[in-house]
């Protein structure tokens, strides 16, 4: 597989070279507002002082700091506001390895593309453990995995690209997983709000000191290009991930950074909601259009992508191209994922064209 050059960059520049309108469901970019509070934090930055455009303090503002750490109920010095989810996570992966006690990553099959690649950026190996039909990962067969070599298990719950919510037992046996083989549990919670049944559990609930989480504000305040995320590390790793990521950042976007605090202090639930409703209704509109195209689905707990199969049509590149071509829809091939969805194709669900996108499939394989 090649982890390397996302196959994402190549189905965007098919789609956009296109000779017809395609719409895009590839990218998993929110098309709704951020929060107005984010919004007026940004306005509010430009007319600030001088000092405001330097240097934020490396490991991130601090009051910024301590509202992650308020609400997520740890010591502000576990916290490092990074360059997003992105680089929470490389900074997570990268730990692990630097403690040599093994250069194995495990990580699920199918996977976000990002983990693999991140892997082999860092020298370390990746080994895969296969989820069910409905993204669930089964404890048992990680503990199986898992093995003297194991230097992290990353997870990701809401699941890119399954939408599999992994329940609190899951969660809870990974960290114990992690501890029993001195390995690290990196989890990825960067779709939290997207959370669509009610069942998630953050890692953060299981005491331990072996466990990173990971988040960021793309999602939840559908500012992808912003920038802002956050990686939250036991008390004994801190240190060397502060370094590294002053090492290759110096610090994180500075009004980035007072925008999304100020989204923090102000956002009511309702925003949050308002979005996790919009998604439903498109889940419940694209699945009944998978339905009437005969397709085979999961239906997402969580986050915001689909996962289909159509009877002779599998996901593979060439078959993306055709859909571009002749349907007017641009998804995912199952093969950037992984082994085990090279048959299925991954929709994201964040378009306001999603209805309109769901009757180009039902009509194109119905
Ligand atoms: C599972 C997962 N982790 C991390 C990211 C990157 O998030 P960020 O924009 O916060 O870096 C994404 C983006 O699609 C994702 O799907």
């Amino acid at each position: 597989m090649e982890y390397e050059t996302p196959l994402f960059f190549q189905v965007m520049t098919y789609a956009a070279d296109a000779d017809r309108d395609v719409i895009d469901v590839v990218s998993g970019n929110p098309d709704w507002e951020p929060p107005q509070a984010l919004r007026d934090g940004l306005r509010e930055y430009a007319d600030l002082e001088p000092e405001a455009f330097q240097y934020a303090p490396s490991v991130g503002l601090t009051a910024l700091r301590e509202e992650i750490a308020a609400r997520r109920g740890v010591d502000v010095e576990q916290v490092i506001v990074t360059n997003g989810t992105g680089e929470a996570n490389y900074l997570a992966m990268a730990r692990a390895l630097e403690r040599n006690r093994g250069e194995e990553i495990l990580l699920t099959d199918p996977v976000y593309p990002y983990y693999p690649g991140k892997t082999t950026l860092l020298g370390g190996r990746q080994r895969f453990v296969a989820t069910d039909d409905d993204g669930q990962l089964d404890p048992a067969a990680v503990r199986e995995a898992a093995s003297e070599e194991t230097a992290a298990i990353v997870v990701n719950s809401p699941n890119n690209p399954t939408g599999a919510v992994y329940p609190e037992r899951t969660v809870r046996e990974l960290v114990a997983i992690a501890e029993e083989y001195d390995a690290l549990l990196v989890s990825d919670e960067v779709y939290d709000h997207f959370d669509l049944e009610g069942r998630f559990a953050s890692a953060l609930e299981v005491e331990s000191d072996t466990r990173i989480v990971t988040n960021g504000f793309s999602k939840s305040m559908a500012i992808t290009g912003v920038r802002v995320g956050y990686a939250i590390f036991p008390h004994d790793l801190v240190e060397n991930a502060r370094s590294r990521h002053m090492l290759v950042n110096v610090s994180t976007n500075r009004p980035g950074q007072y925008a999304v605090l100020n989204a923090l202090r102000e956002t009511e639930p309702a925003y949050y909601e308002r979005n996790r409703d919009l998604l439903r209704e498109r889940v419940e509109t694209f699945t009944d259009a998978l339905d009437a195209a005969g397709a085979e689905y999961t239906t997402p707990q969580g986050a915001f992508y689909v996962m289909a199969r159509f009877e002779d049509f599998p996901g593979t590149l060439e078959n993306t191209y055709r859909l571009i071509d002749e349907a007017g829809v641009a998804g995912m091939p199952g093969e950037a994922f992984g082994e085990s969805r090279r048959e299925w194709f991954r929709f994201a669900l964040v378009t306001p064209q999603i209805e309109e996108a769901a009757d180009r499939l039902a009509t194109y394989f119905g």
